[in-house]
């Protein structure tokens, strides 16, 4: 089924320049960016974002990471584009990541990971929801 997903591309890849290397991944795979934009979160923002992982050891040190410096945020539509997008992010810890991935080709640690992707359906509607808008969702129908 035709799905949406949601992206990051985090504060370590947008510093190394890798904004249009990650976009030339996603299109390659099928996957059509159907909003997009740069944004530098604040603490609020990235806490609510990453509310399900408050509790979590790392929770401090991801809400620092995320807010270090400016993301792109994405919506991607295609076939089966949850999976499809994580396939071609690799595992969280790029120690981990098979190899032809994004986070094998452009990050450096779990915590530095590069990229985020939706884990389910469910996750990308609030996600989506999150960051974009309803009118900011273009419809591509070529
Ligand atoms: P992301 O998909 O953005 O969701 C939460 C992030 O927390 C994850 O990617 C990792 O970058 C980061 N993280 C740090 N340590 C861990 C861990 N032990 N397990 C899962 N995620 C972790």
């Amino acid at each position: 089924a035709i799905e949406r997903t949601f992206s990051i591309i985090k504060p370590d890849a947008v510093a190394k320049n890798h904004i249009g290397a990650i976009y030339n991944r996603f299109e390659t795979a099928g996957l059509k960016i159907i909003a997009s934009k740069m944004i530098h979160l604040s603490k609020e923002q990235a806490e609510g974002f990453y509310a399900e992982h408050s509790e979590r050891p790392f929770f401090g040190a991801l809400v620092a990471f995320m807010t270090s410096g400016p993301i792109m945020v994405q919506t991607l539509e295609g076939e089966n584009a949850v999976l499809a997008h994580r396939e071609i992010l690799g595992a969280t810890n790029p120690a981990e990541a098979a190899e032809g991935t994004i986070r094998a080709d452009f990050a450096e640690s779990i915590d530095e990971n590069a990229a985020h992707g939706s884990d389910s359906v469910a996750s990308a509607e609030r996600e989506v929801a999150y960051f974009f808008s309803a009118d900011e969702l273009c419809a591509r129908t070529r």
